[in-house]
């Protein structure tokens, strides 16, 4: 029997493979002696990274300590993140070097140099201070994609208070499990963004999850969307009134290496997220060397990384590792096919975007819309294409790099988490010969391998198994917040001495990863990271509802859509209606990425004997296909009740 479950579907086609364009490779960041140099000596590869890529106020004595699961990188060694992102540069006088060139969704643009951002980090920097946030406080974040993020983000650095960002589509609910998790002290936010021509309504969703969460002494809004919203006295301040009048000069704070910089939460297999901690030096070191090699970044480089500053990717590869580099970025507001689906190759036309990093939901969508919207603009700026976030089919790799690459690009497929902090499998641009639908190979130093159910190596090119990591990273995860023993059994219990990654994967005979996809509970809609538990939860939440069970199907867009099994309360009948109630009960729960694309009624869920519900066999009533083992079931008979009554009231 194979490893992993039957559903994850290989993305292969060996066959297609694309060497480094000569002219490429001449210039690139990266060399494959990389690969012999990290190799002969981890711990010297990253220690020399660190000096290279960033400014240390005093240097380590002890690169790495590892006991597992606790990684500490360089020991002794102190910091600023904030200095390293921008102080340093203007310091070196590149302070007229734009930072990020600002596209709200309706048009409007701003320019932030590198000495605009220093400013406006001060300020807001001293803002915090002035409400009494201290170093080690925890300061909440929720704003949609404007300048004061990135900024918010950098003044907390500034001072050492970590950052809790929370993704603006995220619900009131969520927005309050976060705060209440991480004890955040202050947020940060704004009346509203823009998305889809509409105004996401922020400051409503904080006015009623800041009541629940009592730590939060003080709220900063940025008047972004200008409608009304309501204000209270002595907690609330406008970002205009309270940041505006401060000094732009602050001092960066040194911090340890090991100080906390930030919390992120992801979801789990449980319906409570794990506030994922990232330290300071490791964390800046991985990202910058990262992104350095990976995006091939030079000084005129004009790079946009497409993901929302509220994920991951946002963190590691719109904020910090572009900073520390002193790179030019794009930030854009809204939403991609607003208000045309050409509005990406607008951007890239108009800013002469030379690399572009997005997720495989985003092309398909875009590739659905047909290669006239792309045609339209000059898109001979750009030198590199990447993706990040779920598996990507080759057809929408080839029509990426065809469409939107001319054929010329390098692809570069980048693996990794939330619990990472930086990229781990992917090629290197000028090196490495791409296929397309493989995220290639381990990052220089990197610890990678696929083991079957008993933590046994699977040879490359004889099957699929667990995606495993070997090796302690700069960047990784330094815990769960308040929870180690979350952390010590979701990794590291399964396979001992390894770290799990949750992914299943195949290795082929030349040693390319092929990742498959989320082998728990965890699904990947459109690239954001959803539990089904937690949507099951929101579902029984509602009270109609008796019973929930909730799996990923495959969509050829968003790449698994949510489809949930519902047994209702023995008084209530299943309606349209209803399963139209029970979808925006999840969105106002979790937030509209988690709304269920499918509500479908049954009267009883298949479960093992032990009562475990068979989520992969809902996946293939879901998905329609011919069902698989069912000796397991507590009732056999319960499957073709759900496959018959489910596709009679399918909403979808
Ligand atoms: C998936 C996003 C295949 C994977 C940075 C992982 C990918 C999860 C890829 C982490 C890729 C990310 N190919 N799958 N290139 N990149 N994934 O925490 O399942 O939001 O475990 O971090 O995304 O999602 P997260």
């Amino acid at each position: 029997m194979s490893a992993i479950p039957p559903e994850v579907e290989a993305p292969f086609s060996d066959e297609r493979e694309y060497a480094p364009p000569p002219e490429f490779a001449a210039h690139a960041n990266a060399t494959p002696e990389l690969y012999e140099r990290a190799e002969g000596d981890f711990e010297a590869f990253w220690a020399a990274e660190a000096e290279r890529r960033l400014s240390w106020t005093q240097t380590w004595d002890t690169v790495l300590e590892w006991d597992l699961p606790n990684a500490r990188w360089f020991l002794g060694g102190q910091l600023n993140a904030a200095y390293n992102c921008v102080d340093r540069h203007v310091e070196r006088g590149a302070g007229a070097k734009v930072a990020y060139f600002w596209e709200g969704e309706p048009g409007d643009t701003r320019t932030i140099t590198y000495a605009d951002l220093q400013r406006e980090v001060n300020k807001c920097a001293n803002a915090l201070k002035a409400l009494g946030v201290e170093t080690g406080d925890r300061v909440g974040i929720y704003m949609p994609m404007i300048p004061e993020l990135p900024i918010a983000m950098l003044a907390c650095a500034k001072i050492g208070a970590p950052h809790v960002v929370v993704f603006g589509g995220f619900s009131s609910d969520a927005l309050e499990g976060r705060m209440i998790d991480s004890g955040a002290v202050a947020l940060i936010t704004a009346d509203g963004g823009w998305r889809n021509g509409k105004i996401l309504d922020l400051k409503t969703a904080v006015d009623v999850s800041v009541g629940s969460a009592p730590t939060i002494k003080n709220v900063v809004v940025v008047r972004r969307t200008g409608h009304d919203i309501s204000m209270t006295a002595g907690r609330d301040h406008w970002w205009h009134e309270l940041v505006e009048g401060q000094s732009d000069q602050c001092e960066p704070l040194p911090v340890d290496s090991e100080h906390l910089l930030f919390l992120l939460h992801t979801s789990g297999t449980t319906a409570t997220p794990k506030g994922i901690m990232h330290t300071t030096g490791g964390y800046l070191t991985g990202v910058s060397s990262t992104h350095h090699y990976i995006f091939d970044i030079k000084p005129d480089d004009v790079y946009w990384c497409a993901a929302d500053i509220g994920w991951v990717t946002g963190h590691s590869y719109i904020v910090y590792g572009p900073l520390a580099n002193g790179t030019t970025g794009i930030l854009y507001e809204g939403a991609p096919q607003f208000p045309e689906p050409d509005r990406w190759w607008s951007i890239i036309e108009k800013y002469k975007v030379s690399i572009l990093y997005c997720a495989p939901t985003a092309i398909r969508a875009f590739m659905k819309q047909g290669d006239a919207w792309p045609g339209k603009h000059d898109l001979t700026s750009l030198r590199l294409l990447g993706t990040v976030g779920e598996p990507i089919n080759p057809a929408a790799w080839e029509w990426y790099r065809d469409a939107i690459g001319g054929s010329r690009c390098p692809v570069v497929d980048t693996w990794w988490q939330t619990e990472t902090g930086m990229i781990m499998i992917t090629p290197l641009p000028g090196v490495t010969t791409l296929r397309p639908g493989s995220a290639t190979k381990p990052f220089p130093g990197l610890g990678a391998k696929v083991v079957d159910a008993d933590g046994q190596d699977v040879a490359n090119g004889t099957g699929e198994g667990y995606l495993v990591l070997t090796r302690p990273w700069p960047a990784m995860l330094r815990g769960i917040y308040n929870d180690p023993e979350r952390f010590m059994s979701t990794y590291w219990r399964r396979f001992p001495g390894m770290y799990f990654a949750g992914d299943g994967c195949k290795v082929d005979a030349d040693g390319y990863f092929w990742l498959l996809g989320r082998v728990d509970d965890v699904m990947k809609v459109s690239g954001h990271r959803i539990s089904t538990i937690e949507v099951e939860s929101a579902l029984v939440d509602h009270p109609a509802v008796a019973e929930a069970a909730v799996v990923g199907r495959t969509d050829p867009v968003t790449g698994e859509a949510i489809a949930a099994f519902v047994i209702l309360k023995s008084h209530i009948q299943p309606s349209d209606e209803l399963a139209q109630e029970l979808r925006e009960h999840v969105a106002t729960k979790i937030g509209a990425i988690a709304r269920p694309k499918t509500v479908m009624f049954t009267p009883e869920l298949p479960k093992t004997r032990s009562g475990k519900i068979m989520r992969r066999l809902l996946k293939d009533i879901a998905e329609n296909r011919a069902l698989g083992d069912v000796t397991t079931l507590a009732d056999a008979g319960i499957v073709e009740t759900i496959s018959v009554k489910a596709h009679s009231s399918a909403a979808d």
